[in-house]
């Protein structure tokens, strides 16, 4: 890692975001993978962005993204596993495009802020007809951090309070406001105070967890007696903010769901669901939250911009709409029409094709999949997931669980080189996160280039 200059040496980061881009074993990937052209692309590349961990130096470059796949320079195709959670409905879904079109036809993009838009209310009302239970309060924003910081923002005028409770190892993103909630030192680290009053938890792990539970009840019971702790001990709380399904992901059961949701009841804090990355059918349902309880706030981005124009946003409850006299989110884009056109397409269609549904069947079969390569694999320690959302947590010793970091980034590019791209998350997850519209016999298809994987590193044969 460069010198820096000033401030403090950074740690690698590889323990909470997964594959780091600095290792000896992504350079051997460049080395190989990567053609004349792109090559010359990513040292421009270098040169020219400023550099942030897990940004620069890239993976490779890429020409185009379409359904399923991304594309490189030199024309490979990947099925992209990750997609940065935008590509719900694959990317350039032809209907989302056909949509951003029209949109650009019509001559009406950009609105300024204190008019509205026709595309901008449209979403906002089918937002307000899908949304969980009685949510039905819309602000548009163009991040999903900014997304975060506008439902913290409200909790704590609803509520008149400051304070924050969320999850260790959890990402909300970048901005101070979220990345203070957020639950992973890399984000926090070497920029002084963030936001006062963001206490922190453990989210329920049932294979790893700090206790070394292996019943799920008692985990749940531990974790909700963590945060009833918080509450008794640090009065005035405003919010309780996590996914519903963390990224690594943890399925919680509905019961521990419930139990926080109470919690917050009795203490009067407002409870955050940060569907960013789960929305718009993920998880086998329209939002994760659909799996357990109404939130007082949903908090959407990624997939609601359709995989095209960047846009986030929050869902809330009618009795929350009374801070008219603040600005919650005075955002610039707060309704880009563009936006709002392929986002209300995306969902449109989600719906036509029954992309929840989709996601519900296919996950269960991938993940019987994969319990099935546990069998075969002593390098899988634990498959979870929800709909396609899937992790497999690969493990060096299954009595001991040490995490095969080494081994899962070496999966990581044999897994690329045959066509297949993902993310590792807390060094040893394997993520599975692909379009929604992909089929069976695709998912299959990287399932055995995965498995094929696997059993090489089982064998020794290194990357
Ligand atoms: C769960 C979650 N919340 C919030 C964010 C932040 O979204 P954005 O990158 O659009 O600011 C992310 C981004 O990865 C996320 O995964």
């Amino acid at each position: 890692m460069a010198k820096q200059r000033f401030g403090k040496q950074c740690e690698r980061p590889e323990s909470e975001q997964g594959d780091v881009n600095t290792t000896p074993v992504r350079q051997r990937y460049w080395e190989r993978n990567l053609s004349g052209e792109a090559r010359s692309w990513f040292e421009e590349d270098a040169r020219y962005f400023l550099h942030q961990s897990l940004s620069t130096p890239v993976l490779n470059v890429i020409a185009r993204a379409r359904g399923i796949y991304i594309e490189d320079l030199a024309g490979r195709k990947y099925v992209d596993m990750h997609g940065n959670g935008v590509h719900n409905t694959g990317f350039n879904h032809p209907e989302v495009v056909q949509a951003v079109r029209r949109q650009l036809d019509e001559s009406l993009t950009f609105c300024p802020r204190r008019y509205t838009n026709i595309p901008a209310v449209r979403l906002a009302k089918k937002l307000a007809e899908i949304a969980p239970g009685e949510l039905c309060r819309t602000l548009f924003c163009p991040g999903g951090t900014d997304a975060i910081e506008m439902a913290l923002k409200l909790a704590k005028l609803v509520t008149g309070r400051f304070k924050t409770i969320s999850f260790w190892d959890s990402f909300h993103g970048a901005g101070f406001g979220a990345s203070g909630v957020g639950g992973e030192e890399h984000f926090h680290g070497g920029i002084g105070p963030l936001v006062p009053g963001a206490f922190h938890v453990e989210f329920p792990n049932y294979y790893r967890n700090p206790w070394g539970f292996t019943n799920s009840d008692d985990v749940d019971a531990e974790c909700l007696r963590q945060i009833e702790l918080v509450l008794r001990r640090e009065p005035e709380m405003a919010a309780v903010i996590g996914e519903p399904v963390s990224a690594n992901p943890v399925v919680p059961s509905k019961r521990y769901w419930e139990g926080v949701r109470d919690l917050c009841r009795r203490y009067g804090a407002l409870l955050i669901c940060d569907e960013i990355i789960e929305g718009f059918g993920r998880t086998g349902k329209m939002f994760a939250s659909d799996h357990y309880l109404t939130p007082d706030i949903l908090v959407l981005g990624k997939s609601l911009g359709g995989g095209i124009v960047p846009l986030a946003g929050i869902v809330t409850r009618e009795e929350y709409n009374t801070c008219g006299d603040r600005s919650i989110g005075h955002y610039t884009h707060e309704k880009n029409a563009l936006a709002a056109a392929a986002g209300l397409a995306a969902i449109e269609v989600i719906e036509k094709e029954n992309l929840c549904d989709h996601a519900a069947r296919l996950g269960a079969h991938a993940l019987e999949r994969l319990q099935e390569m546990a069998d075969r694999h002593p390098l899988i320690g634990c498959v979870m997931g929800i709909g396609l959302h899937i992790g497999i947590d690969l493990v060096r010793d299954r009595k001991t669980k040490e995490k095969a970091t080494r081994e899962a980034e070496m999966i990581l590019f044999k897994c690329m080189e045959n066509g297949v791209a993902f993310k590792t998350i807390d060094g040893n997850i394997i993520t599975l996160r692909p379009a929604l519209v992909i089929t069976e016999q695709q998912m299959d298809a990287a399932l055995d280039v995965i498995e094929g994987a696997i059993g090489e590193v089982e064998r020794g044969l290194n990357y």
